[in-house]
C-alpha cells in the first residue's frame, strides 16, 4: 500500500473506492450494535426497532447512521461504476471489473434484506414481490417454499433474512480486499485514459492524504445527515403494522433500487420483466468484452460515447423517479421508454466507442499497409 505506484493525475472520482471501504466498515460496526437489540421475530421486530429508536441509549443515532450509511454506500457504488464506465477503467484489468460487479450484486442483496428487517408494511410486501421473482425459473416455486421455510412468509423467513443480512457483509468485505488485490496487479487507470507506465508516484503520502480528505468529507456528510435529517431515507409506511390481507397501493423499495424496479414493472410479462431487470443490472459486464485492442480508455477522447454516457446517466435518474410512482397511465409508458433507453445506451456505449476508434485507427492501418508509415 505504501509504495504502490499510482498515476499522478488521479481525480476525485478515484476516491470512491476507499470511501466505500469506510462506509462498509461503519455499516458492519453499526449493524453489530443494532443486532444487540434487534429481535428477528414477526411479533417482536417492529417493537425491537421502536425500542432502539426510543429507549436504547443513542440507539436512534446508531440506526440513523446505519440507514444513512446504506444510502451513501449505494450513492458511492453508482459513482464508482460510472467512473469505471466513463474512464474505461474496465479495460485495464477485467478481473477488477467482474469482482466489482459481483460486489454490486451482493450489496444489492444485503441492502434488500436489511429493508425487510424492521418488518413494516414495505418490508413484508417488498419481500413478497422480490422472492416471488424466483418462480419464473424452473423449480423456482419449490425453491421459494424452501427459502420461506413454509408456504407463506413467517418468522422462519425473517430469521433467515436476518442471518443472511448479518453474514453477507463479511463476504463483501473479503471480496472487496480481493478486488483491491486484483487492482494492484495491473495498477489504476487514470483520467486521461492513456498509458502512464513511464511516470508514477507512490501511494503514500500522495493518495493516503487524498483518501483521508475524502474520509473527512464523507463522515461530515454522514454525521450531518444523521443529526439533521435522521429519517430522510425512511419510508413512513415502515411504521405501519403489516396487514397480510391488504396490499398497499404503492409498493416500492429504497431510492437506490428504484431504477431496477421501474424496469421490472414496465414489462407486463413477469418472466421477461425479471430477466430484463437482471440484464439491466449486470449489463455493464459486456463492456470489457467489446473493446478494441488498441483502445483508448477514456470517453473524454470519444465525443459520441460521451454524449451517450450523459444520456445513460440522466436516464438512470429518470427511471429512479418513475420507480417511485404508482404504475398507472403515463408513468407506465414513461417507464417503458426509460427501459428501452437504458438497455439501448448500455448496448450502444461500447459499440460507439469501438466504431469511433476504428475510424481513427483505420487510416493509420491502411497507410501502414500502403507503406506510407
Ligand atoms: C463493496 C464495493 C466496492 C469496494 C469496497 C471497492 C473498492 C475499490 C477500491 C478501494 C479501488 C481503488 C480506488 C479507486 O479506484 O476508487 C477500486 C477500484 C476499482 N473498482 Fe471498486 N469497489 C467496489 C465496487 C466496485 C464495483 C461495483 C465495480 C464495477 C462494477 C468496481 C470496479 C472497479 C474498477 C474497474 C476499479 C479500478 C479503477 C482503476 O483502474 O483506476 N468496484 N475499488
Amino acid at each position: 500500500m505504501l509504495k504502490y505506484p499510482c498515476p499522478p493525475n488521479l481525480s476525485i472520482w478515484w476516491n470512491m473506492g476507499s470511501m466505500l471501504f469506510l462506509v462498509l466498515g461503519a455499516q458492519i460496526l453499526t449493524g453489530i450494535m443494532l443486532t444487540m437489540n434487534y429481535s428477528a421475530d414477526e411479533q417482536l421486530a417492529v417493537v425491537s426497532v421502536d425500542y432502539i429508536m426510543r429507549d436504547a441509549n443513542y440507539g436512534w443515532i446508531i440506526r440513523s447512521l446505519h440507514m444513512g450509511g446504506a444510502s451513501m454506500f449505494f450513492a458511492l457504488i453508482y459513482t464508482h461504476v460510472a467512473r469505471g464506465v466513463y474512464y474505461g477503467a474496465y479495460l485495464k484489468n477485467p478481473h477488477v471489473w467482474y469482482s466489482g460487479l459481483t460486489l454490486y450484486v451482493l450489496s444489492m442483496g444485503v441492502g434488500f434484506l436489511g429493508y425487510v428487517l424492521p418488518w413494516g408494511v414495505m418490508s413484508y410486501w417488498g419481500l413478497t414481490v422480490i422472492t416471488n421473482m424466483m418462480t419464473v425459473i424452473p423449480g423456482g416455486a419449490r425453491a421459494l417454499d424452501w427459502f420461506q421455510g413454509g408456504f407463506v412468509i413467517s418468522t422462519v423467513t425473517l430469521k433467515r433474512v436476518f442471518v443472511l443480512h448479518f453474514l453477507l457483509p463479511f463476504v463483501i468485505l473479503g471480496l472487496s480486499l480481493a478486488h483491491v488485490l486484483l487492482l494492484h496487479t495491473n495498477g489504476s487507470s487514470n483520467p486521461l485514459g492513456l498509458d502512464e507506465t513511464n511516470f508514477s508516484v507512490p501511494f503514500h503520502p500522495y493518495y493516503s492524504i487524498k483518501d483521508l480528505a475524502g474520509f473527512a468529507l464523507l463522515l461530515a456528510g454522514l454525521v450531518g445527515m444523521t443529526f439533521t435529517f435522521a429519517s430522510l431515507t425512511a419510508d413512513p409506511l415502515q411504521w405501519q403494522p403489516i396487514n397480510k390481507m391488504k396490499t398497499p397501493a404503492v409498493i416500492k423499495p429504497e431510492w437506490y433500487f428504484l431504477y431496477a424496479y421501474a424496469i421490472l414493472r414496465s414489462i407486463p410479462h413477469k418472466a421477461a420483466g425479471v430477466f430484463t431487470m437482471f440484464a439491466a443490472i449486470v449489463g455493464v459486464a459486456i463492456f470489457p468484452m467489446i473493446s478494441a485492442e488498441e483502445s483508448f480508455q477514456s470517453m473524454k477522447v470519444c465525443p459520441p460515447a460521451r454524449l451517450m454516457f450523459m444520456i445513460w446517466a440522466a436516464n438512470f435518474m429518470f427511471l429512479t423517479v418513475i420507480g417511485a410512482q404508482e404504475p398507472t397511465g403515463g408513468w407506465v409508458l414513461a417507464g417503458q421508454f426509460g427501459t428501452i433507453l437504458h438497455m439501448g445506451t448500455l448496448a450502444a456505449l461500447p459499440l460507439v466507442k469501438l466504431m469511433w476508434e476504428s475510424e481513427l485507427y483505420m487510416p493509420i492501418e491502411q497507410e501502414e499497409k500502403m507503406g506510407v508509415l
